[in-house]
């Protein structure tokens, strides 16, 4: 019998993915990725060499893929609202149909841990309270609904042989070498670097979580190597803090005043769907996971990166996942 010993993980050569992938290789961990490379595989070069890269789809996920696999960490779909609503069907496709597909053949192969990445994106939009893993849900987009189902459709499969947990993650911020401008923190950092402005549209009266990806890739991590028991079946959200929108871009703007000079602007915007808190004390109670990032440690690593020269061309859609994928249909090469 060939022994289990690989880590599977799907779209680990996102954002997420690529920090993810390069901590399970510094930890030691044989990795095999499986990733549609819709943005390329640029973002594992360094590590190239010590992982196996399949150019799959999940919606075509082969139980084969999982030979010698003792878990799979699924990060593989479209991800943000923006890229669900300009294609709902592949967005189900891969989200909810492609996660089941990786899920079934999990079972059916024996790989008993998967962690999902989920979004606190499906608590959409609630005045009061902050939402833990038991708050009502009320998805506002394509994408959040996508997640909620393929939650509820892995939690329908949980058995002896099969341990899937969801990582509801807030959004993430941090630096990755496959980089994304489109995330609210890094997206600030950004204005903030290239034209000294922050930029809030609309009153910014509205609540957002977020987590490093460091952080993420961390909890992961974590989950794949905790107890049966501490994690079967269960719920998770990941988060650092919940800010409401206005006070995330003053607080980014004072953690970089070492750095350079910023002014906040408020530009006229439409009015957000979203807005939620929630909470993060169940993980640290079941495994001990706990943030490491500030939101001003992230903004200051960015700035790092960008004043050694790299990640500036801002003006390249594969920073920015709607443009990018976009520009794909346009030329036939996605979904
Ligand atoms: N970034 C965030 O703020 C955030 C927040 C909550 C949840 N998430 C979830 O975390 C995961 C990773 O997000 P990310 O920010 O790294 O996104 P990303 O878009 O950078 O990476 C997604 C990766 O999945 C791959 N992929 C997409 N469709 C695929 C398919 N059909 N088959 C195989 N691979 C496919 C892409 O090529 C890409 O490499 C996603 O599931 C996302 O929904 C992200």
């Amino acid at each position: 019998m060939v022994e289990k010993e690989m880590i599977l993980v799907t779209g680990g050569a996102g954002y997420i993915g690529a920090v993810l992938v390069k901590k399970l290789v510094e930890a030691g961990e044989k990795v095999r990725v499986l990733d549609k490379l819709y943005f390329g595989d640029e973002a594992l070069i360094d590590i190239k060499p010590k992982i196996e890269l399949i150019k799959a789809d999940v919606r075509e996920f082969k139980p084969e893929y999982l030979d010698g696999v003792k878990a799979v960490i699924h990060l593989g779909s479209l991800s943000n609202d923006p890229t669900a609503e300009f294609d709902p069907r592949a967005n189900h496709e891969i989200n909810f149909e492609g996660t089941m597909r990786v899920a079934e053949a999990c079972v059916k192969r024996k790989v008993k841990r998967m962690t999902f990445a989920s979004s606190c994106a499906i608590y959409g939009f609630h005045l009061d309270g902050i939402a833990d893993e038991n708050f009502p849900t009320n998805p506002q987009s394509e994408y959040a609904q996508s997640k909620l189902d393929a939650e509820k459709g892995l939690l329908s499969l949980v058995g002896p042989d099969f341990c899937p947990v969801i990582l509801r993650q807030a959004t993430v911020f941090g630096f990755s070498p496959r980089m994304r401008w489109d995330l609210v923190i890094n997206t600030m950092t950004k204005d903030a670097f290239s034209k000294g402005k922050i930029f809030i549209y609309g009153d910014g009266q509205y609540w957002r979580p977020l987590v490093h990806v460091g952080d993420v890739a961390e909890a992961h991590v974590k989950v794949i190597r905790a107890s049966g028991d501490q994690v079967k079946g269960k719920i998770f959200n990941l988060v650092h803090k919940n800010f409401l929108i206005k006070d995330l871009a003053y607080s980014v703007k004072d953690a970089l005043k070492d750095e350079q000079k910023v002014e906040v602007e408020i530009l006229p915007g439409v009015v957000e769907n979203r807005s939620y808190r929630v909470a993060g004390d169940k993980i640290k109670k079941a495994i001990g996971w706990e943030p490491g990032f500030t939101e001003g440690e992230g903004a200051k690593e960015i700035i790092k990166v960008l004043k050694s020269g790299k990640y500036t061309d801002f003006d390249n859609p594969i920073y920015y996942n709607i443009k990018w994928m976009k520009m794909l249909v346009e030329k036939g090469q996605a979904f």
